[in-house]
């Protein structure tokens, strides 16, 4: 069978009646929202979700509503070409690029915007006020557009995996929330685009928050020092290296709640700057 050729689409219309088209045939639609600059870590998304959708739609847009002032929205980098071409194979449906008049018709400012609830204000969400709102918004509205029957996110942003699945349960969204891994480079460092942004000395330095995490992990799996001297001791260390540390917090994995002696499912989330660059990373695990 001949493989389709990939549609390049920026506007909602033309979307909807291909997808209403695939609906009707009886097919299931799958969604990866990226903001492209796409990566081995996204086209694993791409791959995971083409295994178990139909037809599949990846949507890449730059959303203006998840950067706060003086972050890095103007210089976040823009590869259309790149991207189209990588996803090309991957036997992606349609690849939808929209401008933010299609996201946001009624204009970016007046635009009524999808709180993200109590998961917003902790962790990532205390020095990036408004990010996971303007995630929620954008997610939502690919949603109300694609009418996808799953979509696929990233564990590596953990929280923002959380705020989708509360957003879709809050709102009664027939959407299948999927995780993909993290994928990582050799040296263990998470796969991000703000990589790109890191210097030869920052880009060696860098694979220590990994490690870091895994440090943790194992001292928290072996017992003997308490989970608060484990994190003190992690913060240290990155410090002594070079990072500036956020957080590095332990959470419980259901809900980024603070874990109490019981709990046994567990995640590690940390985010830190290293010089301009604020990496983030986490690792699941149970003890
Ligand atoms: O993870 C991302 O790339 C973005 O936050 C997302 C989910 C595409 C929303 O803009």
């Amino acid at each position: 069978m001949m493989a389709s050729v990939m549609q390049i689409l920026d506007s909602v219309d033309p979307l909807q009646t291909e997808i209403a088209r695939w609906k009707r045939q009886g097919h299931t639609v799958g969604l990866v929202p990226t903001m492209g600059d796409l990566h081995e870590g996204h086209l694993s998304l791409v791959r995971q979700a083409r295994e178990k959708a139909d037809r599949l739609v990846v949507s890449l847009f730059v959303n203006p509503l998840q950067f706060g002032p003086g972050e890095d929205f103007d210089r976040y980098p823009r590869r259309l070409d790149a991207d189209s071409s990588l996803l090309g194979k991957e036997r992606v449906d349609i690849l939808f690029v929209p401008g933010n008049d299609a996201i946001y018709p009624q204009g970016t400012q007046a635009v009524r915007q999808v709180s993200a609830g109590d998961l917003a204000s902790i962790l990532c969400g205390v020095g990036r006020p408004g990010h996971f709102d303007g995630v929620a918004t954008v997610v939502k509205r690919l949603f109300e557009i694609v009418q996808p029957d799953l979509a696929v996110f990233g564990q590596k942003d953990y929280q923002q995996l959380l705020v989708i699945r509360r957003l879709v349960a809050g709102a009664g969204l027939e959407v299948d929330i999927l995780g993909g891994p993290t994928f990582r480079e050799a040296d263990g460092l998470a796969m991000s685009t703000r990589n790109r942004y890191l210097n030869a000395k920052e880009r060696a330095v860098a694979p220590q928050l990994y490690a870091e995490l895994q440090a943790a992990k194992a001292l928290m799996q072996a017992g003997g020092l308490t989970h608060e001297q484990i994190v003190e001791r992690s913060i240290d260390n990155l410090t002594a290296v070079g990072f500036r540390p956020v957080y590095f917090e332990l959470r419980r994995a259901t809900n980024l709640s603070v874990p109490g002696e019981t709990d046994r499912d567990l995640v590690l989330l940390t985010a830190a700057y290293l010089g301009e660059t604020r990496l983030i990373d986490n690792l699941l695990f149970s003890l």
